[in-house]
């Protein structure tokens, strides 16, 4: 057999497989609190890291452009069949390769060159390719946008609805990535159909939630539905569309050829690894434990003086305003010295920002992660204080000290990738 086959990572690639190990020394012994992260099981990673990788597929099953897709169709059919099994949806598209191409592939779908689209605002909690006017979606259509009340910082439908009578959108764009509270999304149906718009639903944060039944399914009231899968979802980095069967057919146009070619066949497999996980009955305690740590973080952010957006949380992260007009410290600030003791969180504007986006007046935290790692309230109220503390004096070098030894001590208690990380480790949960 050629060496080729044979040899280690580290031998070949010394610096990528360094590079790696420290990655997974970083993901170990840090706390993970960035909304849009999670960690996989090691059964995706496993199917991920496979020789999928090397096959084309162009096309979809059973109807492919390469010979050899025989076991290339097994693995996207399961996966397609489990995420309309997880989402009661009558169609998946499970190849889009990230959540930005699920998007333009909806929306080259259902609108024309120079369409509008009606969708909510970036810095109220949208996504870019919602209509920033740097991104496809802001360049080849027309944009209106809607956001949040000033005072309860929660969508206001009433606005929506008049923001859709003024703007006549083709179709109407919900979900966030930065919202802590429930969507009404049978609200945000009716409103698109009494202006005749479609709705195109991205459900990226929060299709773990929408999958057990702890968030409502956008599924019955949108046209289409978008996510990610590596989200609260708990999957492989990738994308995902749900729609109706009449839809179908231009979806997956639209994805192949539109704007993708060959499928990645070793990401579709763990994706299905990842739907199977989803589907068993563990993974609504698991999405109830997000929501409830959540919670607690939110209400021990609070109670130490921070101002918690929209005054808490209904799903799996949390705005926090840091700046408090002044009295605190700027999201990048906080970000930063947050980083310096292993707590990852990233800066965000909140609604009405006086603060540039680069710079922020808020940071978004969210608990899939350490949840997955098995973390609960009490760790939640720990992880709290360590947040708070850093804030309140982010130049104390004593605070830092502590704060890294607490981070430390806290991490030890909740292994994971046992395979993977070359120290050994403890396991506190196995008692
Ligand atoms: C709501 C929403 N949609 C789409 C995306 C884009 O996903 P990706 O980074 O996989 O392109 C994100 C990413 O954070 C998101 O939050």
């Amino acid at each position: 057999m050629s060496e080729f086959f044979r040899a280690n990572i580290s031998e070949v690639d010394p610096l990528v497989s360094e590079a790696i190990d420290n990655e997974v020394r970083r993901q170990t012994n840090g706390l993970e609190l960035i909304a849009s992260e999670n960690f996989v099981s090691e059964a995706v990673l496993q199917a991920a890291g496979t020789v999928f990788t090397n096959k084309y597929a162009e096309g979809y099953p059973a109807k492919r452009y390469y010979g050899g897709c025989e076991f290339a169709d097994v693995v996207e059919n399961l996966a397609i069949d489990r995420a309309k099994d997880m989402f009661g949806a009558e169609h998946a598209n499970v190849q889009p390769h990230s959540g930005a191409q699920a998007n333009m592939a909806v929306l080259i779908t259902a609108l024309d060159h120079g369409d509008t689209i009606l969708g909510m605002n970036l810095s109220h909690g949208g996504h870019l390719t919602h209509g920033h006017p740097l991104n496809f979606s802001g360049i080849n259509y027309k944009v209106a946008d809607y956001g949040v009340n000033k005072e309860t910082e929660q969508i206001d439908y009433d606005e929506l609805q008049q923001k859709a009578e003024e703007s006549r959108p083709k179709l109407l764009i919900c979900g966030a990535s930065a919202y802590p509270r429930t969507i009404d999304f049978a609200r945000i149906g009716e409103i698109a159909q009494s202006v005749g718009a479609k709705v195109m639903a991205d459900m990226a944060h929060i299709a773990g939630l929408v999958a057990v039944g702890l968030h409502p399914s956008p599924v019955p009231h949108c046209e289409f539905v978008t996510t990610t899968t590596h989200k609260t979802l708990r999957g492989p980095r990738g994308g995902m569309i749900l729609c109706r069967e009449e839809f179908a057919a231009d979806v997956n146009r639209s994805v192949f050829p539109g704007v993708q070619g060959g499928p990645l066949i070793h990401i579709i497999a763990a994706k299905a690894v990842a739907f199977g996980e989803a589907l068993r009955s563990d993974f609504k305690a698991y999405q109830q434990q997000v929501i409830d740590n959540a919670q607690v973080l939110a209400a021990t952010l609070k109670d130490a003086g921070l101002r918690i957006v929209s005054g808490g949380t209904d799903n799996h992260l949390l705005l926090v305003d840091v700046f408090m007009d002044g009295k605190g410290i700027t999201g990048k600030a906080a970000e930063k010295a947050l980083d310096e003791v292993h707590i990852t969180v990233n800066k965000n504007t909140i609604p009405f920002d006086t603060q540039k986006p680069f710079v922020a007046s808020g940071i978004r935290l969210g608990t899939p992660a350490l949840t997955t790692r098995g973390m609960k309230q009490d760790d939640m109220r720990a992880i709290g204080g360590m947040i708070a503390a850093l804030i309140h004096e982010p130049e104390s070098e004593e605070v830092k000290t502590r704060v890294r030894r607490e981070v430390a001590e806290l991490t030890a208690k909740f292994p994971m990738y046992p395979g993977r990380l070359k120290e050994k480790q403890t396991d506190a949960t196995a008692s």
